[in-house]
């Protein structure tokens, strides 16, 4: 059985993923920080080796009997990326790098790094760049968190060779259900929105492209990387996205879904202007090169969020913890707070005198 090692594995995506790779027989270790808590792994706990700690600065044992390194860990947006640009980079760029230079001097060959397709973005406007752009397209991220997943493709890519196959996906937005749930994901915002106010808010009027995947797709289009021929995949980047879409016409999909299951749910437009990544994506090279093709529609993914939202109680919608920014910012105060009192309810063993 082989093992794979995933970093970021209690996150959104990899709660998903690393259910996935135990169904098809790997071996799972895990190495997170475990900012968001362990629910993600709350049904793989006992079958997952599970390391707690930061890709920054881990042993180099935890990559001990290893064969394939998944790396999903990290920043995982724009709030969290601009609020601590530092971390940022020490985590989505130099932290893979490194990763990918210990797996190497290991002999682990295989590397798949989640990347995002949000590289593309250059926001509304640039009517040249408003065409369906592909692996091969120019890219110019500006944005600190695309910033650093573009300039970790471009450290992974310099490391190819005959000791070492990287390979990237560059994954739209993800929606559907997670046992580590987001709810700061487009169509999980929507249906959030319409379970908890019964209405969906459009910025923008909704006009942004947006390409979008399923988190279960996400998952297989990993195990195709990890398990395809080393000559398809070696130092190639592929995009991972079951379609484009205007926000609007999500909007639209997603109501009509709700209703089906007999959730109502009002469509509001703001037309105001602010700061929107705006860009659509081809999945042909995936396709056409692993035969992958996402199978998850927005619509079924609606339903079936709103029954398992129901099912295992993720209906606490203004907990913290499924926002990213709001999670972060809250273990920061936390952590202020925590410097100074020693604990929250445990006495100090001493009097401190301030
Ligand atoms: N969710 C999306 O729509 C999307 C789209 C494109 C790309 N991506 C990328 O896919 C990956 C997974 O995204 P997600 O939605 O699961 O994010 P997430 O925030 O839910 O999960 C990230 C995981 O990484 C862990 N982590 C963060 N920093 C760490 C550190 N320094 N050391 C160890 N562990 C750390 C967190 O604890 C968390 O479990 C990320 O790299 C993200 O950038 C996500």
């Amino acid at each position: 059985m082989s093992k794979v090692l995933l970093v970021g594995g209690a996150g959104y995506v990899g709660s998903v993923l690393a259910w996935e790779l135990l169904e098809r027989g790997y071996a799972v270790k895990i190495l997170d920080r475990l900012y968001y808590g362990e629910e993600g792994l709350r049904d793989v706990r006992d079958r997952v080796e599970l390391v707690v700690g930061d890709m920054r600065a881990f042993p180099a044992s935890v990559l001990d009997g290893v064969e394939a390194v998944i790396n999903v860990g990290g920043l995982s947006n724009d709030p969290t990326a601009e609020y601590n640009t530092q971390a940022n980079y020490e985590m989505n760029t130099v932290a893979t790098k490194t990763l990918a230079q210990m797996a190497r001097e290991r002999g682990i060959r295989r590397y798949v790094f989640a990347s995002s397709c949000s590289i593309y973005d250059r926001g509304v406007g640039d009517e040249e760049r408003d065409i369906l752009l592909d692996e091969e397209s120019a890219v110019h991220p500006k944005a600190a968190y695309s910033g650093s997943k573009h300039q970790a493709e471009r450290a992974l890519l310099e490391m190819v060779g005959d000791d070492f196959c990287p390979v990237i996906l560059r994954k739209g937005t993800v929606f559907g259900f997670s046992p580590r749930m987001r709810y700061d994901l487009v169509v999980n915002t929507f249906v959030k929105d319409a379970l908890s106010k019964g209405v969906i808010t459009l910025h923008y009027g909704g006009e942004m492209w947006r390409p979008l995947v399923d988190v279960r797709d996400v998952a297989r289009a990993y195990i195709t990387a990890l398990e395809a021929d080393e000559a398809k995949i070696k130092g190639q980047i592929f995009n991972v996205s079951y379609g484009n879409m205007r926000i609007s016409e999500l909007a639209l999909r997603v109501r009509e879904s709700l209703k089906e299951v007999g959730v109502k749910t009002e469509i509001k437009v703001d037309y105001g202007y602010r700061g929107i990544r705006n860009y659509r994506v081809s999945a042909a090279k995936i396709s056409s090169v692993l035969g992958f093709h996402p199978v998850v529609s927005v619509e079924e993914s609606v339903k079936d969020l709103v029954e398992k939202i129901g099912k295992y109680g993720y209906n606490d919608f203004d907990n913290p913890r499924y926002y990213n920014i709001r999670w972060m910012k809250l273990l920061e105060e936390a952590d202020r707070i925590i410097a100074v009192t020693g604990s929250v309810f445990a006495a100090p063993s001493q009097g401190t005198t301030r």
